[in-house]
């Protein structure tokens, strides 16, 4: 326990935003206000993960339609031994987005004396539980929590510098970027990981529309909620007035850009408030608050070229759903 505690890196990203410093309340507020008034409204995907959100979100992970958690999870156990040949011995293996740190287990089980185990999630309680729980299960094995945002630069713990690294990214939380945005990060994860590191990521595979589009409209209406919850969150933290009646859920994949499109639709022609502010919506306007990019395991390993990354190994269901990717900086 005293490993756990010790080693937390300070804050980054933690309640503030990174590159700002400011209090998330105020950021988010200036996104809002941004998104909402811009000619086609957005807001940020990251928005949604409030408390409700994410216990939302895990809902969806758990519903016949939403596939993706279901298959990686497969993949991950049917494959252990592979991935665990390919990431190699004596790495520091770094989570992206850790939370539960519920597939790592069966990665952590199949690694050959892996010098350490580093969680990233920016949820510092959500962290720390998971990370002290591992602990447990894993009494000889270094693991250290990192608070940070992933999706901005972080530094790493100063005394894991000299040792090889990979960084395990599962979820396909990565086609939620638009592809050079995913560029981006996985430019920004070669330099962090350094020559002769690794990269595990998951990723969601193109298929028929008719399976994607049910995976993002789910019969239970999980999904809605999830999304219309954004709306909830902006009139309890920002002083917001939507009326959740008067809008509604829409997702449908993009044939032309490969992406599931998530919108809240408004059913009316209304006008909101956010923190005095004046929203003017027209009956069947939109506000665009997700994209889910799915690619082929060529296109992905191409995407991860302009990043600097070889394509090392892939791996895949008898229904190509999803995608798990083994790559290295060379
Ligand atoms: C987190 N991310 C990978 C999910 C996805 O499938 O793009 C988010 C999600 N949104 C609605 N359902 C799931």
């Amino acid at each position: 326990m005293e490993k756990l505690d010790g080693c937390t890196t300070p804050a980054v990203g933690a309640g503030l935003d990174s590159e700002q410093q400011r209090p998330v309340d105020a950021q988010f507020l200036e996104d809002v206000l941004c998104g909402l008034a811009a000619d086609s409204k957005y807001l940020h995907c990251k928005y949604l993960y409030d408390q409700r959100g994410s216990k939302l979100f895990d809902m969806i992970c758990e519903l016949d339609e939403y596939y993706p958690t279901r298959v990686e999870r497969q993949l991950t156990s049917q494959f252990a031994g592979e991935i665990g040949r390919c990431i190699g011995p004596g790495v520091v293996l770094v989570e992206y987005g850790s939370g539960s740190s519920t597939k790592t287990r069966v990665l952590l089980d199949h690694l050959s004396t892996p010098n350490a185990y580093l969680p990233v999630d920016i949820s510092e309680d959500h962290l720390l539980d998971a990370a002290r729980a591992l602990q447990t299960e894993y009494p000889e094995l270094d693991i250290c929590p990192v608070v940070a945002d992933f999706s901005g630069e972080f530094d790493l713990p100063a005394r894991y510098a000299d040792d090889r690294r990979c960084i395990y990214f599962p979820g396909s939380t990565i086609g939620n970027l638009e592809p050079a945005e995913a560029v981006l990060l996985l430019e920004r994860i070669a330099w962090q990981v350094g020559t002769s590191g690794g990269l595990l990521v998951g990723f969601d595979l193109q298929k028929s529309v008719d399976v994607l589009e049910l995976a993002y409209n789910d019969e239970a209406g999980v999904t809605a909620e999830f999304n219309l919850n954004l709306l909830q969150r902006i009139n309890r933290e920002l002083d917001g007035n939507f009326d959740l009646d008067q809008f509604a859920h829409v997702a449908y994949y993009n044939t032309n850009e490969h992406r599931i499109e998530i919108y809240i639709e408004s059913l009316t022609e209304q006008t909101a408030q956010v923190a005095g502010e004046s929203i003017p919506f027209s009956a069947g306007e939109r506000i665009c608050t997700e994209y889910s990019h799915k690619y082929t395991l060529d296109g992905f390993a191409e995407l991860a070229d302009q990043a600097g990354w070889v394509r090392k190994q892939s791996w895949t269901d008898a229904d190509q759903y999803f995608g798990l990717m083994y790559l290295s900086v060379e």
